[in-house]
């Protein structure tokens, strides 16, 4: 994506640092924040300034890799084995972190040289994934569509382009007119400060909405299709994403309104039967009691806005089950959400697919 005239990836990693956006700072600021270990990568990951599932995935790879760019010869192993635990700490629910260490914990075993290889290979499939559910997805698009999203599921959130917001960017470039309604997605906003920011930056028609308000848009039909992305899928088509996408499912249902997940086959975990497998991670009770933005001076600050003496839960994600899905947009092609297409779909080969790249 494009961001003031200058192309970036959401991560990259040159020589042993890893560059990432810092997604804390956004919309108000924007920075690129570096980690040089692997256990700097864990803090960026655990203090959010990398989220997203793909990006998450794209960063543990990293992370794994510097692991064994670092690891001391004479503690290799046990060096090794901490990172990796320590990695898979970071954060419970998204299927591409776990996805991504597996791939270059595997990979480190022929050498420091094949993990850093498998990371980068591992962030490039990612972007390439992201672009080409931008192609099928746009392909539901009549000329004038109108989308609903939850949280963010676009560039900031993968390598490049995105899920959930990859048809959107795709549609407008075939010349298709798009509007997206951006729920806020509290308690940290990702929709009202992530997703607003891209949209904006992309020059997508939109408006946020409060959480509370899908409802309203949906009944009066002002909602052609809901698309949102996903952490982590169950066998049977259940979708672990983050809190809220259960509610706007089954609205969307209640309207009879498409409602779509856009995810690449690495988010699909065939060793978990049904979402109630899914971990699903609750977070800080000061993410719902307190909230981050700007003062009228320009100064970044933290507000309560929550009774004082009040406690707060705070769980992050949430499971849609798969009866609530109308289709699964992925890199390999659109398939309903049964097991037997869930498992095709895994299953089938990249090299049969005709990549746009
Ligand atoms: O907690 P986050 O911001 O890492 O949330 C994960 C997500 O970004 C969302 O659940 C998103 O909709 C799917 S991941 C692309």
């Amino acid at each position: 994506m494009k961001v003031n005239g200058e192309e970036y990836r959401t991560i990259w990693m040159e020589g042993t640092t890893v560059y990432m956006v810092e997604q804390n700072l956004l919309p108000f600021e924007f920075e690129i924040h570096e980690a040089s270990t692997y256990f700097e990568t864990c803090f960026a990951i655990t203090t959010m300034i990398v989220r997203g599932a793909g990006a998450l995935g794209a960063a543990a790879g990293f992370a794994m890799a510097q692991a064994f760019m670092h690891a001391p010869e004479d503690d290799y192993w046990d060096f090794i084995e901490q990172a990796k635990e320590d990695i898979e700490a970071t954060r419970p629910t998204a299927r591409n972190l776990f996805y991504a260490v597996e791939r270059v914990y595997k990979a480190g075993k022929n050498g420091a040289k094949e993990a850093v290889k498998e990371a980068q290979l591992l962030a490039d499939e990612d972007a390439r994934d992201s672009r080409l559910i931008g192609k099928f997805g746009a392909e539901l698009f009549g000329d004038e569509t109108s989308i609903l999203t939850h949280c963010n599921a676009g560039w900031l959130a993968f390598v490049n382009y995105g899920t959930a917001l990859s048809p959107i960017y795709m549609a407008k470039k075939d010349g298709k007119k798009v509007f997206v309604y951006v729920d806020e997605t509290r308690p940290r906003n990702q929709g009202a400060r992530l997703t607003a920011w891209e949209l904006k930056n992309e020059k997508v028609d939109h408006v946020i909405i409060p959480d509370n308000a899908a409802a309203y848009f949906m009944k009066r039909k002002l909602v052609d299709f809901v698309i949102v992305g996903a952490d982590r899928i169950a066998r049977n088509g259940d979708v672990a994403n983050k809190i809220g996408t259960l509610e706007k499912a089954i609205v969307a249902k209640e309207y009879g309104i498409p409602f779509y997940v856009a995810a690449p086959t690495s988010t699909f975990d065939l060793n978990c039967l049904h979402g109630m497998e899914i971990e699903l991670e609750t977070r800080s009770e000061d993410e719902v009691l307190y909230q981050t933005g700007i003062d009228t001076n320009g100064n970044l600050s933290k507000i309560r806005v929550a009774s004082p003496g009040s406690h707060a839960e705070n769980p992050a994600f949430d499971v849609t089950p798969s009866k609530y899905i109308t289709g699964f947009i992925t890199e390999k092609g659109i398939i309903k959400p049964y097991v037997q297409s869930i498992k095709r779909i895994c299953k089938a080969k990249r090299s049969s697919i005709n990549y746009l790249e």
